[in-house]
């Protein structure tokens, strides 16, 4: 019914951003009925094994770990790509990089891969690379977008002209129904949530990220300088907020974002106010439609 639910047999359309290498906010997600996902940038090959483990422990859900490329040392790429393989984890998400390094390795074992980008021709070349969804990061995303700044309003519509039936997950600037419903209306088929997950009963982040979040406003952000250009918190806001300049992620969303609570409640909440927005604006565009104005 849902490409994305069917992809990696999830309730909702749902993936969690890479936002904790530890599993506990994956399981809170993956049990809530969306796929929770573990960051493995920074863990060592035996950290990694033991949270996969740690996770299969927890719940039998599915789940994805997640690694940002350019992040890694080729060597530790390999060493954890192997180890997926010998875990067989169902899924991973490849981001930062090109979709081509792992993808092909990864799919003969029967893994489910998916790849971030932030432009369509970067959605063109993990198609050829044989990914089985894309995920697609616009600039107001936490996430890692290079240079390129393309919004979501473009972004979406965009992929899903050039990949008419590719499963296709919108990352970042939601945080709430409307912003599914949204993102559904220009194409997507599903949701990866960064920010609004750190603001979770679950999260396993220092305390500071959800003090930002929650004190966020709608000019609060920016991309980062360097190469892969994450977004987040303007250092004059940190330093306001919290006493001292540190560099935190964080999406533009984070404006939206005005509690903490359990990450089951959050999707649900989500999914259910989505669906209402999504009569209320079929309501609003109906009247507008010729057959009806005939
Ligand atoms: C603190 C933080 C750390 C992140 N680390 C990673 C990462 O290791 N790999 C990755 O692909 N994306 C990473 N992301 C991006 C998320 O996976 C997700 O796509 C993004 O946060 C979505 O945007 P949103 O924060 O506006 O929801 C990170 C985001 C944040 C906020």
């Amino acid at each position: 019914m849902n490409p994305i639910c069917d992809l990696y047999s999830i309730e909702y359309p749902l993936i969690m951003g890479a936002v904790s290498a530890l599993p506990g906010l994956g399981i809170a997600v993956s049990e809530a009925g969306g796929l929770g996902t573990i960051a493995a940038a920074g863990a060592t090959p035996d950290q990694l094994r033991e949270r996969i483990r740690a996770f299969r422990a927890a719940t039998n859900r599915p789940f994805a770990v997640n690694f940002p490329i350019a992040l890694m040392p080729p060597d530790q790429l390999e060493a954890k790509v192997a180890l997926c393989i010998e875990e067989r984890v169902e899924a991973v998400i490849t981001s930062a990089g090109s979709p081509r390094v792992a993808t092909a390795r990864l799919k003969a074992a029967g893994i489910r891969v998916a790849h971030v980008v932030a432009t369509t021709s970067h959605a063109e070349k993990a198609a050829e690379a044989g990914v089985d969804a894309v995920i697609a990061e616009p600039v107001e995303s936490g996430g890692y977008r290079g240079n390129d700044e393309v919004s979501m309003m473009v972004l979406i519509p965009s992929i899903r002209r050039a990949l008419p039936g590719m499963p296709l997950v919108a990352a970042g600037a939601v945080a709430d129904g409307h912003g599914i419903a949204a993102v559904f209306a220009l194409g997507a088929d599903g949701i990866q949530l960064g920010t609004r997950l750190i603001a979770t009963v679950e999260s396993e982040l220092p305390a500071h990220y959800q003090k930002l979040i929650l004190a966020a406003n709608d000019t609060a952000t920016a991309s980062a300088e360097g190469r892969i250009r994450p977004r987040v918190a303007k250092p004059e806001f940190a330093e306001a907020v919290l006493g001292e300049v540190k560099r935190i992620q964080m999406g533009q969303v984070a404006a939206l974002i005005t509690d903490v609570a359990p990450a089951a409640e959050v999707i649900r909440r989500m999914f259910q106010e989505s669906a209402e927005v999504a009569a209320r604006t079929s309501n609003a565009l109906g009247v507008f439609a010729p057959a009806v104005r005939a």
